[in-house]
């Protein structure tokens, strides 16, 4: 009774999802992140993190002088300031309000493009692309193409500094509280909402979660290691946890010292020459949709 009921409400909803247009969805999303006026309240600043201060002292660590580099999706500009060392920076975002943010923070050497970085277009080739919680896909093809394009912008040998929600992160998050909130016998919500609440989470394609109204792609460890390198010959240098207080997340939370904080994945990719370029499948998946 209870998996015949499961499947309905999954196959009714993946029909829903699949059926509404990329352009709509891409324009929705783009729409949402117009509208944010307010990044930290309504989002969260990941820099004064302790996973974001990690990424800084890496990004600081990183012999960044003579290079150029930009940073995808940068939103109010908070990861700007670590890459003051290189010698040019492009700070890329579709939404102009965050960027408008960002021209208080970026270097004097920053150059701010209101851009979608699936057609990113730059006039040089860049030896690090940063990109942190702004790949946002609709579909497992969009995000190769997302991917695809960060690749062509780099030089041969240019590195990608990717940083992605982790899917097993979600996954113990979830199963923690509910585990801990059964332990304390705290009053447990119904099977219906638990019902639709599963359905919002995990009724989309593998790895996509869906908060509000928006599908957000989570990754798993493997992934990282693999997509770059089966899909663009790209060599996959590092992936490493950026692990985030529970503090920061879920205050008051019973568990936080026996449990490994929240995390998201980093990964170093490094661009192989031509491998990119060479595969047009993608492009043409791309057009079709
Ligand atoms: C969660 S915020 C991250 C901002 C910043 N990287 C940080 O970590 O503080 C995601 C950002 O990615 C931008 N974004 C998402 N998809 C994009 C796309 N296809 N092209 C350009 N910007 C995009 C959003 O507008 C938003 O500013």
């Amino acid at each position: 009774m209870f998996s015949r009921f499961l499947r309905n409400i999954l196959s009714s909803s993946l029909q829903q999802l699949n059926a509404a247009p990329m352009d709509y969805r891409v324009k929705h999303r783009r729409n949402q992140w117009r509208a944010v006026r307010d990044y930290d309240a309504e989002v969260i600043n990941l820099s004064d993190r302790a996973g974001g201060a990690a990424l800084i002292d890496f990004l600081q660590d990183m012999d960044l002088s003579g290079k150029v580099v930009a940073d995808l999706g940068c939103g109010p500009g908070h990861f700007l300031p670590a890459l003051k060392a290189a010698s040019k920076i492009y700070a890329v975002d579709w939404a102009e309000n965050l960027l408008q943010q960002a021209r208080s923070r970026g270097p004097g050497q920053t150059t701010y493009v209101t851009a979608d970085m699936r057609q990113l277009q730059l006039p040089e080739a860049l030896d690090l692309v940063l990109c942190v919680n702004a790949l946002m896909p609709e579909s497992h093809e969009d995000a190769l193409a997302i991917l695809k394009n960060m690749l062509i912008l780099l030089k041969p040998d240019g590195l990608l500094l990717l940083v992605v929600p982790a899917w097993e992160s979600f996954m113990l998050g979830y199963n923690l509280v509910h585990f801990a909130a059964a332990a304390q016998g705290q009053e447990q919500e119904s099977e219906r909402a638990i019902l639709a609440r599963f359905r919002d989470y995990f009724n989309n394609p593998f790895g996509y979660i869906r908060y509000t109204d928006e599908t957000y792609r989570h990754w798993l460890h493997d992934e990282m290691l693999l997509i770059p390198a089966l899909h663009f010959g790209a060599e996959v240098l590092n992936v490493f946890r950026l692990a985030i207080r529970w503090s920061d997340v879920l205050p008051n939370i019973q568990f936080a010292d026996v449990t490994p904080p929240p995390w998201l994945w980093g990964a170093v990719i490094q661009n192989k020459v031509g491998a990119a370029r060479t595969d047009t499948s993608l492009r043409e998946s791309k057009a079709a949709t």
